[in-house]
């Protein structure tokens, strides 16, 4: 085969493993990060549009809608646009309000996804501009939109997305960055401290991979017998408790919730007792002190906690049971790196179950059909 594991197990853990290098092949001549600028021409191909719209509305399944939800908080917050996310299949049936004014994100890995292409033909019809963010070149997607940017992440095998959600992020920062500096809605000082984490995610990646794979192992065997997981985020970083989730439940058969972490105490908090593991992204931010909080909460109620962590925070570390480590950068770019330990978590957790990680089953890398 043309595509070979390359000395990995399976085609999951080497796509993981590929992460630095398609991160910055998601960025390459698109970020300077000498001259801090950012070059996208899909972006330039539908400025008025974009700098005119009433609002941003994302449409995407599974893995990408979870790109969406982050690329929500990040717009917002950097350029001040309304922004929408819709799950596909939601959006194409319910008769949604859109107009001339209004521009489309399409987020699919493999630019196939039935619902997503006729969400956006829906929208086309109405007036929409389609702006797309698909990974394989020349699909129905990518061919359906009125400009785009390719993810370039290279093709992912394993049905669990890993390297093409990451891609999709780092294209989203990009282009959220991008609009926020010709719309001036960014300070000079945070464009240039998220240009200079972003350059710097791909070494941030390997080292997380260098320091943490064989920790995560670790923690893997502790909790493959779990029956239950609660994964908790706020912010930022709320999107990678659902993501984190969805690739355990995906390749481990094991129930896995994602939840807003303050948002436990209006029921998962029902089901906190010694038995459940509760995976807390709890990076530095700038309520840091709520997710602390948070976490007490878990640990007064027995349940045992494991932590995406920031280098450096004793605070976490000390009241968990367990961390997984990543470099401190910028709340908003840290979910970037938060999601790496989680994808290699549920990896871990899935060999060590015996499962057949690459191909889940009853799923599909590509849903084309409804
Ligand atoms: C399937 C795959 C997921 C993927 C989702 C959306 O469910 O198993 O990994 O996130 O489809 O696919 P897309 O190609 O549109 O990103």
């Amino acid at each position: 085969a043309a595509i070979e594991k390359n000395g990995f197990d399976h085609f999951m853990l080497k796509e993981i493993f590929e992460q630095p290098q398609t991160i910055f092949d998601s960025l390459r001549g698109r970020l300077d990060g000498g001259q801090q600028t950012i070059t996208l021409s899909g972006v330039d191909k539908i400025a008025d549009k974009l700098m005119a719209a009433n609002r941003i509305i994302i449409v995407a399944c599974g893995t990408s809608w979870h790109a969406g939800l982050l690329a929500e908080y990040v717009i917002e917050e950097l350029c001040r646009i309304n922004v929408e996310v819709e799950y596909a299949s939601e959006f194409r049936y319910r008769n949604p309000i859109i107009t001339d004014k209004d521009v489309i994100i399409a987020i699919s890995q493999s630019g196939e996804t039935a619902d997503t292409l006729v969400a956006i033909e829906t929208a086309k019809k109405q007036g929409a501009t389609i702006f797309g963010l698909v990974n394989v070149v020349g699909s129905s997607i990518a061919r359906l939109s009125d400009a785009g940017a390719y993810t370039h992440a290279g093709p992912e095998i394993g049905v669990a997305s890993t390297k093409a959600f990451t891609a999709q992020l780092a294209v989203l920062y990009l282009i959220a960055l991008k609009v926020a500096k010709v719309k001036n809605t960014i300070t000079d000082d945070l464009y240039s401290v998220l240009v200079t984490d972003l350059v710097k995610v791909p070494e941030h990646v390997q080292q997380i991979l260098e320091t943490q794979d064989q920790n995560i192992r670790e923690i893997a065997a502790k909790y493959t017998d779990a029956r239950d997981f609660l994964y908790l985020g706020r912010g930022y970083n709320f999107p990678i408790a659902l993501e984190g989730a969805l690739k355990l439940k995906e390749i481990s058969y094991i129930h896995a919730e994602g939840y807003p972490a303050a948002e436990m105490k209006h029921g998962p908090i029902a089901l906190v007792d010694e038995h459940l593991p509760v995976v807390f992204v709890a990076t530095k931010d700038s309520y840091h002190e709520k997710i602390v909080s948070n976490i007490q909460e878990i640990k007064a109620r027995k349940g045992k906690v494991v932590a995406v962590v920031s280098e450096g925070d004793n605070t976490v570390t000390s009241l968990t049971d367990d961390v997984m480590v990543v470099p401190l950068v910028h709340e908003i770019i840290a979910p970037i790196l938060s999601v790496v330990p989680l994808q290699l978590l549920s990896y871990y957790i899935g060999v060590n179950r015996g499962l057949d990680v690459d191909k889940p089953r009853n799923l599909a890398k590509s849903v084309t059909v409804e």
